[in-house]
């Protein structure tokens, strides 16, 4: 009910700011209809409001695509609608989203509502494009797959994942998602900056709180708002992480060739004539904290979720993961990335929740010219929204789409299929996907190959983000060999 409300009134603010230039954006989208597409059939809704209300409203369901999907049946894959004040065209069409997703910013830039910009701030690279997006995209990606630290990340993660399980107690419940939120947020950290855990990362972690409460709240910057205490949190983030930039440039900690952290990346040149400014570094490693918090902890814990509801994949994922502890432990060897990555069926488990769990329900765009894809027309100035839920759960895609069935990837070829993109694809396909994947497989071997659970009855939630109403709540009892 809270979030409907702010958003009601986050739809009317924003409604008579963009009221009068909006108008004139949908007149001139018609005036440049060219004739050579036709723009998609569907519905623009009421004056000024559009669709949104029903919008939110079917966003707070545990259904929250039956809004595309009904217009879907109504329209065709690929549709029309007005929502937060402005004219969408929307695909349920894996081919469309993927040519939109590979189209470069001359056609199409990300569009995001005014507050997650302002936070952000304009060098993010969630809002760069060109050579500029291009270049860092590249450097983050190298990085994260580099073996140097998939290597680090490992011996990180189960430190973490080792120091938050020994301190679970089989007396009181253990809420899985604040428990993944910690582990991730202190590994990604690690990975960006090279924090350790200690009072620095606690005082990051609470600063990084009051930013990301800003990320939903109205576009309103000035003292007293929830935009304004997060822009003043990041600030203070930013100061800590340029402190650690500048005894960087100083050569303080220093001594390796190989990059330690992501910031090390961006400091090295890599040919490129143009430096990185000390205030784009620190704003990006800001931004990809969000991750850290939010979709990798959730992933594991929607993981653990449809486990706990589907017994037979449960027991075929503790068999493949004890195995494997036992025969290391055998070898008197220590668990590598690669051995965690090696499993097939904890990788089936963790394809399937990414399916299901829709963190990231899909991406926006702006038109940049009138751009026309399979015969339909996205007029200039128009957002385009690639919903990715509706393929996800589409059952022409997927046999029984809302049933937890890891062993359906075992026949599919994933890799080249355009109906699963969780992360996205072309230009800004995630960098952070592998990174993400051993993550979620490390939490999952050390927590079956430990503990047996009961899980508290919870629900997820997908407005504004995907989580656990209750958090996840579980009853552990560690198992007898440990
Ligand atoms: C389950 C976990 C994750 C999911 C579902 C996810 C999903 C996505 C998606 C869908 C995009 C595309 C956005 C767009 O096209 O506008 C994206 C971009 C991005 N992700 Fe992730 N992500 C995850 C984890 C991570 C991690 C661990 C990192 C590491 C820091 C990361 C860093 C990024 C960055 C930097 C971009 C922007 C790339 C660009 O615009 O060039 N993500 N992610």
């Amino acid at each position: 009910m809270e979030n409907l409300l702010l958003f009601i009134i986050i739809l009317f603010i924003s409604f008579l700011i963009i009221l009068y230039s909006n108008f004139h954006r949908r007149r001139r989208g018609s005036c440049s209809f060219t004739g050579h597409g036709k723009l998609p059939s569907g519905n623009l809704g009421w004056p000024v409001i559009g669709e949104s209300l029903e919008f939110i409203s079917s966003a707070l369901t545990d259904r929250p695509e039956s809004f595309m999907d009904k217009r879907r049946r109504l329209y065709g894959k690929v549709f029309k609608s007005h929502i937060f004040g402005t004219p969408f065209v929307v695909s349920t069409d894996a081919e469309v989203s993927k040519i939109v997703l590979q189209s470069d910013a001359k056609s199409f830039v990300p569009s995001y509502p005014k507050s997650l910009t302002e936070l952000m701030g304009k060098s993010s690279i969630l809002l760069i494009n060109g050579g500029l997006q291009r270049r860092i995209h590249g450097l983050i990606g190298a990085f994260f797959k580099s073996n140097h630290l998939k290597a680090q990340i490992t011996r990180d993660m189960q430190t973490y994942v080792r120091r938050s399980m020994e301190n679970w107690k089989e007396d009181h419940p253990i809420f899985i998602q604040d428990e993944t939120k910690n582990i991730a947020f202190q590994v990604l950290v690690k990975a960006l900056i090279s924090l350790d855990p200690g009072e620095e990362m606690e005082f990051l972690k609470k600063q990084f709180q009051g930013f990301i409460s800003g990320l939903m709240s109205l576009p309103i910057n000035i003292p007293g708002t929830q935009l304004y205490r997060s822009l003043q949190a990041k600030k203070k983030m930013g100061k800590l992480i340029q402190k650690i930039i500048q005894s960087k440039r100083d050569g303080i900690g220093g001594g390796s060739n190989l990059p330690k952290d992501v910031i090390d990346v961006l400091l090295m040149n890599n040919g490129s004539d143009q430096t990185l400014t000390d205030e784009l570094i620190a704003d990006n490693m800001i931004d990809m904290m969000i991750p850290g918090e939010d979709s990798v902890p959730v992933l594991m814990t929607l993981a653990v979720k449809y486990l706990s509801d589907c017994p037979a994949a449960l027991k075929q994922l503790t068999e493949e993961n004890m195995k494997l502890k036992e025969h290391k432990a055998q070898l008197g060897e220590p668990l590598t990335w690669s051995d965690y990555l090696s499993l097939p069926f904890t990788q089936t488990v963790i394809t399937e929740t990414l399916r299901m769990g829709n963190i990231i329900i899909g991406v926006m765009r702006k038109a940049m010219k009138d751009i026309e894809i399979k015969g339909y027309l996205i007029p200039k100035g128009w957002c385009f929204f690639a919903y990715f839920r509706s393929v996800h759960l589409d059952e022409t895609n997927y046999d029984w789409p809302y049933q937890f069935n890891p062993w359906r990837w075992q026949e599919k070829d994933i890799i080249s299929s355009c109906s699963f993109t969780p992360f996205g694809g072309g230009q800004r396909l995630c960098p952070g996907l592998d990174l993400a994947r051993l993550e979620a497989s490390i939490f999952l071997h050390h927590f079956v190959t430990q503990f047996r659970w009961v899980a508290e009855e919870d629900t997820v939630v997908n407005f504004p983000t995907v989580r656990m109403k209750r958090r996840m709540p579980i009853w552990v009892k560690r198992k007898e060999e440990n």
